[in-house]
Order: C-alpha cells, then structure tokens, then sequence
C-alpha cells in the first residue's frame, strides 16, 4: 500500500511507519490522518507483524494538527462531525490495537503530536525531543487524549503546567516524569527502536498480547481489580503452547522456540 503521507516499512516482523510531511513539520492534517489510521489498521491486521513502530523521523515528530486547515472550521462543523472523525478514528486504531505500538521521538511532539505519542504503548525519545501541549497559545486546547492521557503519564501538577502555560518539555525532564522510557542519541533513534520491536515482535504473541491488556488496565481499573485481571491473565499464559516452551527451554538451558510469533 502507498500513502501520500507515510512511509510504511516492513522487517524482521516489524511494521514502521514514518510520518512523512516535512514541509510542514509532519503536522496531522486530514489525509495524513485517515493515512495513519488506515496504516495502524493494515499492520495490525497483519498476522507477521509482532510490533509497530511510530515516528516522524529524525528531525521532527508532529508539531500538531494542521493549523492552517482548522483555522476557518466553525464550532457547527467540529462538533457536527465529532473533530473530525476520521483524528477519533486514527487514534482508536493505535489504542485499539493489540499488537504494541511504540513511539520513537525526535524534536517537537507537540500539540495532536505529543497526543499521538501518547496514544502509542510506550515512548522512546532523542535528546531533542520536545513534548508541548501549546493549543492555549492559538487560543484552544488540547483535543485529542492532551488533558486526559498526559495527565495520567505525568500527574496533574506537571500536566496542568503544559496545558495552561504551553511550555515544552524536554526529553530530560519527559524521561525523569515517566513520559518516555528511554532517551538515545538522535543518529542512533530508528535503530534503538527497530531493535526493540523486534525483540518484542520474536516473543510468544498470545503472551505479549495478555501483557499489553493487563499493564493498560493498570492505568484505568482499581489497584484489586486489576490485580485480579493480571493474575487471571497469568494462569491463562499457562494454557499457551509457547509457555510450555518458554519454561522447558530454560529447564533444558536452551533457547525458547516459540510458535505463535
Ligand atoms: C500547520 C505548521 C504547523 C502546524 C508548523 N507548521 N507547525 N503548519 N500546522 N501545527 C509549518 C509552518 O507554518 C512552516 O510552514 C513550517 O511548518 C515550519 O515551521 P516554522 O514555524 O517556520 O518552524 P520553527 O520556527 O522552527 O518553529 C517550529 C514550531 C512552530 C515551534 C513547531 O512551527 C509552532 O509553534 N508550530 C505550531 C505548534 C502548535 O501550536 N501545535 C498545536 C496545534 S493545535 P511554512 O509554509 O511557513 O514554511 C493541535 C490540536 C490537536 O494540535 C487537536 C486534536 C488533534
């Protein structure tokens, strides 16, 4: 499949996707949108990919939604077509998704594009790496998951700063505040990724899957019930062909050759 605003890569069970308007720095408009979601949906469905990478490349990774095309909509047209479908509708594909998503950012995230690496399993950033939610400087908010997810990554203390003053973080204080989960050099980013998802992609799928399930419910369910998940997932890995495997082949001192990939 080609896309006039992606780049889509497939190896070693690994799906890249690259956001790919420079011109305007990656900014999220509608095609690009309908793009990612269409993407996110096709790797997805893709039985031989175990992992989906997400990045904007090594210079920038969104500087948000187009301005220039929202910046004459009315109230009527966000709110008749819930903002526009179609950015609901890339977002829920990458929450949805069941095969991990991970986010590899470099320069400004900010706006619809912090909100994307939000959305996305985990983050992995450059040193110059810039997470903003700067909407209350043209006069807005954040309006895709800003308020709500960033809240949850970071506390209301930090949140409330980015959102009502439009201050950046850095990817220093975004890795010391759980927002990124590890920061490399920017030459070394797409590799450090690439690596990473492939080493989540050569795990037993089922397993991967349960853990994705488990670790997302911690962030919304109560401490009981989601203890009471990850322990019903954790007896239900036994059932897995791949765990029998997994357990046998460090018993015999082997590798595991796991099936279900
Ligand atoms: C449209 C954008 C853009 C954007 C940059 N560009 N951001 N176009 N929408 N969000 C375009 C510029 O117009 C310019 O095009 C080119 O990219 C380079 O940008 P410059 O501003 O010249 O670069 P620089 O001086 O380095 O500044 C970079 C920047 C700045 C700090 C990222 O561009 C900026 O502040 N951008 C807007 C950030 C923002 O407010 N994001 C939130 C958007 S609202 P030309 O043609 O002039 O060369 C949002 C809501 C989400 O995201 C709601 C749900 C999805």
């Amino acid at each position: 499949m080609t896309y006039e605003t992606l780049l889509v890569e497939v190896a070693d069970g690994v799906g890249v996707i690259t956001l790919n308007r420079p011109k305007a720095m990656n900014a999220l408009n509608q095609t690009l949108t309908r793009e990612l979601g269409e993407a996110v949906d096709a790797l997805e469905a893709d039985q031989a990919i175990g992992c989906i990478v997400l990045t904007g490349g090594d210079q920038v990774f969104a500087a948000g939604a187009d301005i220039k095309e929202m910046k004459d909509l009315s109230f009527h047209d966000l709110y008749v077509s819930d903002f526009p479908r179609i950015q609901r509708d890339c977002w829920r594909a990458i929450d949805e998704a069941r095969t991990p998503v991970v986010a590899a950012v470099a320069g400004f995230a900010l706006g619809g594009g912090c909100e994307l690496a939000l959305a996305c399993d985990f983050i992995v950033a450059t040193d110059s790496a810039k997470f903003g939610q700067p909407e209350i400087g043209i006069g807005t908010m954040p309006g895709a998951g800003g308020t709500q997810r960033l809240t949850k990554a970071v506390g209301k203390a930090k949140a409330m700063d980015m959102c009502l003053t439009g201050r950046m973080m850095d990817a220093e204080e975004a890795e010391r505040a759980g927002l990124v989960s590890q920061i490399v050099s920017a030459d070394a980013l797409l590799d450090t990724v690439r690596k990473v998802a492939k080493k989540i992609a050569s795990h037993s799928r089922p397993a991967v899957m349960m853990i994705k399930e488990s670790v997302d419910l911690a962030v919304d369910a109560d401490l009981q019930d989601g203890l009471l998940f990850e322990r019903r997932n954790f007896a239900a890995t036994f059932a897995f062909e791949d765990c029998k495997e997994g357990m046998n082949a460090f018993a015999e001192k082997r590798k595991p050759v796991f099936k279900h990939r």
